[in-house]
């Protein structure tokens, strides 16, 4: 089934789940990877399987437990929806802003990534247009929103409702962007800081962990990719991963019509050097706040 070529992720053809092969093998070349068979799995221990089981495919990051899904009905995230501390949640602060609005925030979340702080700000009220430059996350997220739009549970449904996928660089996007502008551009672009933070003692949950270290896995491959390419050794990379949000805080304000909100850590650099006119400090994020009228 794999054509022999290394590949970072394997998608597994599993007759007793998937039954067609040739849909399987068009997802994992959307996503840029290779296929394996089940049987196939224990030839491939150090590289990240997706796997599909109990109605959506999953990441598994290596033979150990440690499996990263995008599924906002996770008791985990769904929690902070169902609870009254919605309107508490930073992010939701941060972007709502104390005006009242009549029309719902129209939000653009340009580095959607797992879709959690989309999600919040979607069950507060915004409609948001998710925007995810890893194919594989932006199918992971598509496909979560498609199971939320199908659950019988009001929330998730509503939320889900006011949700939009696209698999794109949200910077050449903006940059071309011909539509509506949106209210509110949020950018929450992967840093670089992570393992300082963990070391400076910012406690970030066993999820969060892993999610990153998934990010940072298939980021630092694609960077890898990206430089092979430029030496002129890889023609078929992937498209150029901008994890330190090069370029993009220039773009969203030029886009946005009310405000930029960038999620930092706490004690990182402004975005791009610009000094933001406030900001919202938790314990383990900072939001950075570009009001724009
Ligand atoms: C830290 S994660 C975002 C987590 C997200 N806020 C959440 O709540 O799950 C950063 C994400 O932004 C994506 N990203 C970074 N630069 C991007 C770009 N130029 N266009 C689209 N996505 C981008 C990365 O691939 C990664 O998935």
């Amino acid at each position: 089934m794999s054509n022999g070529a290394e590949s970072l992720a394997y998608f597994v053809f599993d007759t007793e789940h998937n039954h067609d092969l040739l849909a399987v093998e068009e997802l994992a070349q959307r996503c840029g990877y290779a296929v394996i068979s089940l049987d196939e799995v224990a030839n491939y221990s150090d590289a990240i399987k997706i796997i599909f089981d109990n109605g959506q495919w999953r990441i598994h990051l290596d033979n150990s437990s440690a499996i990263v899904s995008v599924d906002f009905s996770d008791p985990r995230f769904y929690t902070r929806v169902n609870s009254s501390a919605l309107q508490g949640e930073y992010v939701v602060r941060a972007v709502l802003g104390r005006k009242k609005t009549t029309q719902p925030l129209t939000v653009l979340d340009a580095t959607a990534g797992f879709g959690h702080d989309a999600f919040l700000l979607a069950a507060a009220g915004c409609q948001v247009t998710l925007v995810e430059q890893m194919p594989l996350l932006a199918y992971l997220l598509e496909q979560a929103v498609q199971r939320a739009r199908n659950s019988t549970n009001n929330l998730l449904l509503s939320a889900a409702q006011r949700m939009i996928v696209e698999s794109a660089n949200s910077v050449m996007l903006m940059q071309q962007w011909s539509a509506n502008r949106p209210d509110v551009v949020y950018l929450d672009p992967m840093y670089a800081h992570a393992e300082n933070e963990t070391k400076r003692g910012l406690k970030k949950s066993a999820a969060v962990k892993k999610n990153m270290a998934f990010l940072q896995r298939l980021t630092s491959h694609k960077a890898i990719d990206l430089s092979r390419a430029q030496a002129g050794h890889n023609q078929n990379c992937h498209d150029e991963l901008n994890s330190e949000g090069e370029g993009m805080i220039e773009a969203a304000l030029a886009l946005a019509k009310r405000k930029v909100v960038v999620k930092r850590a706490p004690g990182a650099e402004w975005l791009g050097g610009l000094k933001p006119a406030s900001s919202l400090t938790g314990k383990a994020t900072r939001f950075d706040i570009y009001p724009l009228s």
